[in-house]
């Protein structure tokens, strides 16, 4: 059994640099780096000195010893500065780096992938969730889309937080979530066929969800910051749907509302669920069923123009030809990225084949030749 260390009040922390020539240090954290003097001892000969600045404290200490230690230092402009302040006369070395970089989007050839629900979503992630990778080569790094369940009934470990992307949904594919978002109103429930888009930036937090929930979740780039918000609380108290982050407005589309209408293949219908409109045509996502009744299906092959075309079957099961592959047989819970240029033909769909598809951008370009 371990016992936590018992701490006193914390009133300030200090990171101790070593440092044998107290007086140009001291000068080089204040007149180059807009640190200010805090306290110097003694006065007849000092040894430490405390400085302040930029968040941080430190404590100059002539006694100390070890490395002098790197300190990042993010900036407007890290190329403009002069490289010789890249070392302290102490010792203590500097890297400069960005303080607000672009948003890095990798660039990827068109990439097939496939995966199928083997029946174990394994990974435990953020905030106790369940993860399936449903595109492990992230189609080069540019998306990442994920199987994600909560096998428990319950409060979710959650906290206010938000996202640095270019884009990012998530769709309820069983049981509920409740869920709140910046600006758009009391906390909500999200049921099995719902979906909400994420602007980026938005602040939102994950409250409870009913046993086995499922939702799938699709954002660009692969890999991108999560940010704890410590100021503000959920829910706000405007209501300001019409709020634009980043030029995008928060969307939740609701199933039980739902307009169904005939889908680009004869024999389809779908519902859309206003993300197209919500990102200004930078991504459609949409639900597509059979449609009733039963009409002729042509053979159709079509070829996509577009960054992405993923498909997530929440029901039944269907044939997928694609060009210059084997037949692949596809189920419920397989997820499938079709790259642009490749011909591909959805075949032998069942009476009960429900499909979740996500293209960027919200208008495809589809060449279609019938076979
Ligand atoms: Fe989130």
């Amino acid at each position: 059994m371990t016992t936590e260390p018992v701490l006193g009040t914390i009133r300030a922390v200090e990171v101790v640099l070593p440092c044998i020539d107290l007086d140009p240090t001291v000068d080089f954290f204040v007149d180059r780096l807009g640190f200010r003097l805090d306290v110097i001892m003694p006065a007849d000969d000092p040894a430490v000195a405390l400085l302040s600045g930029h968040g941080l404290r430190i404590r100059l200490d002539r006694g100390a010893t070890g490395d002098p230690g790197v300190l990042r230092l993010a900036c407007d402009e890290p190329d403009a500065w002069d490289l010789q302040l890249l070392t302290a006369p102490n010792g203590t070395r500097f890297q400069l780096v960005d303080a607000n970089p672009p948003l890095v989007i990798p660039e990827s050839p068109p990439l097939f992938e496939l995966t199928r629900d083997d029946g174990d979503i394994g990974g435990v992630g953020r905030a106790g969730m369940r993860y399936r990778d449903l595109l492990p080569k992230r189609q080069g790094g540019r998306f990442i889309a994920s199987h994600i369940l909560i096998p428990e009934a319950g409060p979710v470990p959650d906290y206010v937080h938000h996202h640095r992307v270019r884009f990012q949904m998530i769709y309820c594919a069983a049981g509920w979530v409740r869920v709140v978002y910046e600006d758009q109103g009391p906390a909500f429930v999200l049921q099995a066929g719902d979906c909400v888009l994420q602007p980026p930036g938005i602040r939102h937090r994950v409250l409870e969800s009913s046993a086995g929930m499922e939702v799938v979740e699709i954002g660009c780039p692969a890999e991108h910051e999560t940010t704890a918000e410590h100021v503000i609380t959920l829910p706000t108290p405007d209501l300001r749907p019409d709020r634009l982050f980043e030029g995008q407005r928060f969307v939740r589309h609701t199933a039980a509302n739902a307009v169904w209408e005939p889908w680009r293949l004869a024999g389809f219908e779908s519902r859309d669920t206003g993300i197209g409109a919500g990102t200004d045509g930078l991504a459609a996502v949409r639900i597509v069923r059979r449609a009733e009744p039963a009409q002729e299906r042509p053979l159709v092959e079509s070829v996509h123009d577009g960054e992405l075309l993923f498909w997530f079957l929440l029901a039944g099961t269907a044939t997928l030809h694609t060009e210059g592959r084997p037949d692949e047989p596809l189920g419920k819970g397989a997820a499938v990225a079709v790259p642009s240029g490749t011909r591909h033909r959805l075949a032998d769909a069942s009476a009960d084949l429900e499909l979740l598809e996500v293209t960027l951008p919200a208008t495809l370009e589809f060449t279609a030749t019938r076979r």
